[in-house]
């Protein structure tokens, strides 16, 4: 499996900041928000008078990237008035899902409603890839996928909540989660080695074996999406549910790629800019009633893939072919419900 051309040399972004609504009264929670994407992302919300909610390990990095953000200006095409945007942070660490009930907790006595969550928060290629999470998952699968997956579970009845609201417009509530090109590397056919969800037995080895935890962990979040708008489109929800691949950018995320690889694809990293755009076009953009009511990955339907700066992608065939004609993203579901129903 192989990331598409068009995703490794995407086009221009078509939709850009001067497209971007005013985001007045509706909430939004980015995760991993003090930096890279997720700093960008919350900056064009804030700057659209969104009331933003960073997550970051660290009260001290969450309060700086406030700081700057309150010190930033809009993008120079945007086209609403700013001003009236607002930005908080809540501290959460992925590696201890013991902890992430408080922090959701936190986050809820914060807000009254949540109109689009950002899973923005994640890892590539850690730095000692031995160590695990508190509860012993590697740390690719504990941050990327299981965190996440269980604060959704504890801001599930919020966003429900949020959707039936007369007030909120149909679709306009956003569930979407961070993947990447990478979850092509993910274990064949499914995205998921079922019988070793820790990749602990993984016959690959060094950089191979590392991308193949990222690549688990990144098809798990295009399964989750999709799961979840399988579970909550129609009945009313209104609630559109994405997974996407922000491009490929000039972040932190990198930092132990081998030389050779930040070589050959550095020259194509854009600014994280441009990772914002994707994340903001599936998190904000209008989508019609006919797309959010229908569950695929073509033709823009709930539960789809996004691909860079802002397009409707197909993501691995297989994986895709496993949610659509094989149940995989319900097993996925009930698997990952079992491994965190301790810390609910
Ligand atoms: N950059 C790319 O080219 C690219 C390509 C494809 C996909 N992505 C995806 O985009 C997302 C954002 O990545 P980025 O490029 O913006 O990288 P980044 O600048 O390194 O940001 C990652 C964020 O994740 C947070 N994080 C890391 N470990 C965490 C933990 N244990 N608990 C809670 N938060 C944690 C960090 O927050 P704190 O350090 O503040 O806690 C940080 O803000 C990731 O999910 C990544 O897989 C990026």
């Amino acid at each position: 499996m192989a990331a598409s051309w068009s995703e490794i040399f995407p086009p221009a972004p078509a939709w850009t900041e001067k497209d971007m609504t005013s985001q007045a009264g509706r909430v939004f929670l980015v995760t991993g928000g003090s930096t890279g994407i997720g700093y960008e992302t919350a900056k064009a919300l804030y700057h659209l008078n969104g009331t933003v909610y960073i997550t970051s390990r660290s009260s001290s990095s969450a309060g700086s990237a406030i700081t700057s953000i309150k010190a930033s200006s809009p993008h120079l095409s945007q086209i609403v008035p700013p001003g009236q945007g607002r930005i908080d942070f809540v501290v959460m660490d992925f590696s201890d899902l013991s902890t992430l009930q408080q922090a959701a907790k936190e986050f809820m006595s914060k807000v009254n409603r949540l109109d689009a969550i950002i899973h923005n928060a994640g890892v590539m290629l850690p730095d000692n890839p031995d160590e695990t999470t508190t509860q012993g998952w590697y740390q690719q699968l504990g941050i990327n996928a299981l965190a996440p997956f269980l604060l959704q579970l504890f801001l599930n009845p919020l966003v429900l909540h949020t959707a039936s609201l007369p007030t909120t417009p149909p679709n306009s509530v956003r569930i979407i989660f961070l993947s990447s090109s990478g979850h092509q590397a993910a274990p064949s056919p499914d995205g998921v080695a079922w019988s070793d969800i820790n990749l602990a037995h993984t016959t690959k080895t060094g950089l191979r074996k590392e991308a193949e935890r990222y690549g688990q962990s990144k098809a798990m979040n295009c399964m989750f999406a999709y799961e979840f708008a399988r579970r909550y489109k129609g009945k009313g929800s209104g609630i559109v549910s994405l997974s996407l691949h922000p491009g490929a950018l000039k972040t932190g995320l990198q930092k132990n790629a081998p030389g050779w690889l930040n070589l050959l694809f550095g020259i194509l990293r854009k600014e994280a800019r441009f990772g914002a755009l994707t994340v903001l076009w599936a998190g904000i953009r209008e989508i019609e009633e006919g797309d959010a009511n229908m569950l695929g990955i073509k033709n823009g339907k709930n539960g789809g893939y996004v691909e860079p700066f802002g397009r409707w992608g197909g993501g691995s065939k297989d994986i895709f072919e496993g949610l659509m004609e094989r149940g995989t993203g319900e097993r996925l579901w009930g698997v990952c419900e079992e491994l965190v129903k301790g810390f609910r």
